[in-house]
């Protein structure tokens, strides 16, 4: 007998149909002369009802190890459902339990369980309908994300994970090492002798590809990255992890509202892909999860994202009628309260904030005609803040290293990235996308933990 996805069954199967289903019990309920069980293999939502009646050979033994959690196999016919609920139900004729899941022991049992729960079990809690709606949804951004690119010629480019440089000048970085750690090699002046390391200097995760996919685009024009990114920030927040995901486009002969415009075209794509693939799991997450979810889908597809500078942001800060836990004034960064007011109250959209303060942002911007700000852009959207942060890029020599030197950096560190502004510079710009930032947009979901299968934050590597 064919063996066949449960969503696709749900979705076209047909009385008579013979098939074979397998998946994980997610309920059993036993009734007089036959037990109803609900089988979930991930492809979907919704489950299929499988009807077992007590002809079946071995029926009360069978139906004893038909447990929540257990793994099934199970053949038989299709048949319209007169219960409520569903159109079609399987009535089966063979079933096979691969693996039993004792009632006693197994965490997940039909009723709600809250997410930090679900977070201690982070090796079953995909097997729930929150876990598997969610990375469905992650999986189609995925797609979406690689459709929008390849669609527009980008090349997809792969920057490393190991690196020598600190792109965003944080100091953020978690160290690789092959040293042993009970015996370090020492310099005559007592530092670590990195000549001795694995790479003969210091190295890093990377906390982005952008320097090297500078590199690809001035060869391929048009070029992005998607890959992990880590940093060592101690913040112990429902937006911030220590391995997260990153889509960073980077364009030659690109300006910084051409940069604003492929954002927010890049979102719109997004959300109208996740909104015709993944229709069901969007409607659970606004009944569930966030009521607002599916009106936020319509907003980024449909409204104009606001664009404001920097200098206006704080103007606009400075005149709120809210008491702000941190102070607003010209030259500082705005904090997580301020751009969720300037989304959430005053614009009701996602808005676009252009040329920050140099001061507050990374070596590589291209610096503005009165040196005060830089051609930078960060996209702040509704309950997350800051979901896209990208720039214009200093493409003059002289002006790149007077940054670098101010920044306390060393040009010689980033030889091969002066080179580029010595050989056939040109405008650029790209920015970064927090994948997961951009999953718990879309679904609603309150923390960032739970929109990545393993999450990595302060003293949590478990699974
Ligand atoms: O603003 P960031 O630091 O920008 C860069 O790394 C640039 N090199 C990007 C570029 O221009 N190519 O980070 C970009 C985005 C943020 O807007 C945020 O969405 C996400 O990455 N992000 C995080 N997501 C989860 N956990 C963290 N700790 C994050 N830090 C940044
Ligand atoms: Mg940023």
């Amino acid at each position: 007998m064919v063996n066949r996805r449960i969503v696709e069954v749900l979705r076209n199967g047909q009385p008579d149909e013979l098939l074979t289903v397998q998946g994980w019990v997610r309920t059993k309920r036993e009734l007089k002369g036959f037990t109803f069980i609900e089988v979930n293999d991930g492809s979907s939502l919704t489950s299929l009802q499988v009807v077992l009646n007590q002809d079946l050979p071995d029926y009360d033994k069978t139906i004893k190890k038909l447990n929540t959690g257990a793994a099934v196999e199970v053949s038989g016919v299709l048949v319209a459902s007169v219960g409520k609920g569903q159109r079609i139900e399987l009535k089966a004729e063979m079933v096979k339990v691969h693996g039993e899941a004792d009632p006693e022991t197994y965490p997940l049992q039909k009723k709600r369980h809250s997410f930090e729960f679900l977070r201690s079990i982070g090796h079953l809690r995909a097997r729930t309908n929150s876990f598997g709606a969610v990375f469905r949804v992650r999986n189609a951004v995925a797609v979406a994300i690689h459709q929008f690119f390849q669609e527009r010629g980008f090349l997809w480019v792969h920057t490393p994970i190991i690196t020598a440089s600190d792109c965003e000048g944080a100091g953020e970085l978690f160290s690789v090492t092959s040293l042993d750690l009970k015996n370090i090699p020492r310099t005559p002046t007592q530092s670590v002798d990195y000549s001795k390391d694995f790479f003969g200097k210091p190295t890093y995760l990377t906390v982005s590809g952008q320097l090297e996919a500078e590199v690809m685009a001035m060869a391929f024009s048009n070029v992005y990255t998607f890959g992990p990114t880590f940093r060592a920030e101690n913040s112990n927040t429902s937006r911030h992890l220590a391995e997260f995901w990153m889509i960073e486009p980077e364009m030659a002969f690109c300006d910084l509202e051409g940069d604003v415009d492929l954002a927010e075209a890049f979102l719109k794509h997004i959300f109208k892909y996740v909104m015709e693939t993944c229709s069901e799991d969007m409607e659970f997450f606004n009944q569930r999860i966030d009521n607002s979810v599916l009106a936020t889908a319509d907003n980024i597809i449909n409204q104009q994202f606001e664009r404001i500078t920097y200098t206006q942001a704080i103007a606009f800060l400075e005149k709120a009628d809210v008491k702000f836990e941190y102070p607003v004034s010209w030259g500082l960064d705005l904090h997580s309260e301020h751009e969720r007011y300037l989304c959430e109250q005053l614009f009701q959209k996602p808005v676009v904030v252009t040329h920050y303060p140099t001061k507050i942002k990374a070596f590589y911007m291209r610096l503005d005609d009165d040196e005060k700000t830089v051609a930078a852009m960060d996209i702040l959207a509704p309950k997350i803040g800051e979901i896209i942060g990208g720039s214009q890029r200093e493409e003059r020599l002289d002006v790149l290293e007077r940054r670098i030197l101010d920044q306390g950096m060393k040009p010689e560190d980033l030889w091969w990235y002066l080179d580029l502004r010595r050989y056939g510079t040109v405008p650029h710009a790209g920015f970064g996308l927090g994948f997961e930032r951009l999953v718990q947009f879309i679904t609603g979901m309150g923390n960032i933990r739970d929109v990545i299968p393993f999450p990595r934050t302060p003293e949590n590597a478990e699974f």
